[in-house]
């Protein structure tokens, strides 16, 4: 089975080294025959070919079961307008994927709540979903640009119907799994296309009579996440509120470099840790790949329908924590093992190995 590999700007060739060995080595504890095959995408493209997203890469992606991407973005072309910068060429990938849900979970781990700025009693407990709707919205609304005289420009927050419906479903549906709770975020008191989301939303709910349904401007909700983030469970939202309340929402699990996502509804189900690419600490060895090898594990279970392979690197990642190994973001205190993000790769590799063989033992009993 072939996964295209996207390792791309800053950090996301660390990281993505990491979560390539965890897969190499449980796959053939799980009989998972994986290929890899790696693409550029982003700043590393443009520097190689002069696009953010060659062609060679688009059609490998659409060849392969699964895409696994580090990071894109590179402050060499912070001076390029929006269509010429590396971001695009992650836009139009999810755009060519056409997956439209971007699922990001944020849970608290017990043994990591000293590293949030936040106290404990306030997110202790936190474990919500954020579903951010991933190709609509003002990132793709259309007219956009500037005007001839460059005094002013525009861009489109427009939200159709069937977009706001089928990324709906999924979060009703994965709501259902969980604690059968979600909030939609908008900004119905302002927006026109949020009052089309909310009446959209409602509307879909009548098949999901099961789920509890509530609504909040999005002003108020990224005051609640860090205030009472317990409340949520699923937390549907547009492209451009999923994208800010996300990062918000990543103080809660302690450190950014632990938040996964994964986008699925399209034709290839793409996998990226919600960390950018970080160029200030690029190429040093201290990133953190626990939110790149979490998006593993997130492969493991959605697309390949594989529980045992997702809970190991799962209770991997949970067992480093634990134990006090902390990379360099993860603010390392007393009684921590500072690591580096290749020896928290070997880590939680050999634990996955050591969880694999339980899950395996039970699975085979
Ligand atoms: C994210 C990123 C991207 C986005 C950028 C890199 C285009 O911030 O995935 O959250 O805005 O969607
Ligand atoms: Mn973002």
């Amino acid at each position: 089975m072939k996964i295209a590999i996207l390792p791309g700007d800053g950090i996301g060739p660390e990281v993505i080294q990491q979560e390539i060995r965890v897969l190499e080595n449980i796959s053939d504890i799980f009989g998972l025959d994986l290929q890899f095959e790696e693409y550029p995408i982003g700043g590393v493209a443009i520097r190689d070919s002069g696009s953010p997203l060659p062609a060679e890469t688009l059609e490998g992606c659409l060849d392969s079961v699964a895409v696994l991407l580090g990071a894109v973005g590179d402050p060499e072309f912070d001076d390029l307008l929006p269509d010429k910068r590396p971001e695009i060429g992650l836009l139009q990938l999810r755009q060519q994927l056409g997956g439209y849900a971007n699922i990001r979970p944020a849970k608290s781990f017990a043994s990591l709540v000293d590293n949030s700025p936040l106290r404990p009693e306030i997110f202790e407990g936190t474990d919500l979903v954020i579903v951010r709707e991933l190709l609509g919205d003002v990132y793709f609304g259309e007219p956009r640009g500037f005007s001839e005289d460059l005094s002013a420009a525009f861009n489109t927050m427009r939200y159709s119907v069937s977009e706001v419906e089928r990324v709906s479903k999924i979060a009703f549906e994965m709501a259902r799994q969980r604690k059968k709770k979600v909030t939609s975020v908008d900004k119905s008191n302002v927006l026109e296309s949020s009052r089309l989301w909310r009446e959209t939303v409602i509307r879909v709910s009548a098949d999901y009579p099961d789920v509890k349904l509530e609504h909040i401007y999005v002003d108020a909700c990224a005051m609640h996440l860090v205030t009472d983030p317990v409340q949520f469970d699923i937390i549907l939202t547009g492209n451009l509120f999923g994208d800010i309340l996300s990062d918000e929402a990543a103080v809660l699990t302690g450190s950014l470099g632990m938040l996964t996502s994964s986008t699925v509804g399209g034709k290839v189900d793409l996998y990226e840790p919600v960390h950018g690419s970080a160029p200030d600490i690029a190429g040093e060895n201290i990133a953190n790949p626990l939110g790149a090898i979490g998006c593993a594990a997130m492969c493991m279970r959605q697309t390949f329908g594989n529980n045992n392979a997702a809970n190991a690197i799962e209770s991997a990642i949970a067992r480093v924590i634990k134990e006090g190994f902390r990379t360099s973001d993860m603010t390392p205190g007393p009684g921590n093992t500072e690591v580096l993000c290749d020896e928290m790769g070997e880590l939680v590799s050999r634990y996955s190995v050591e969880e694999a063989h339980v899950a395996y033992s039970f699975h085979a009993v």
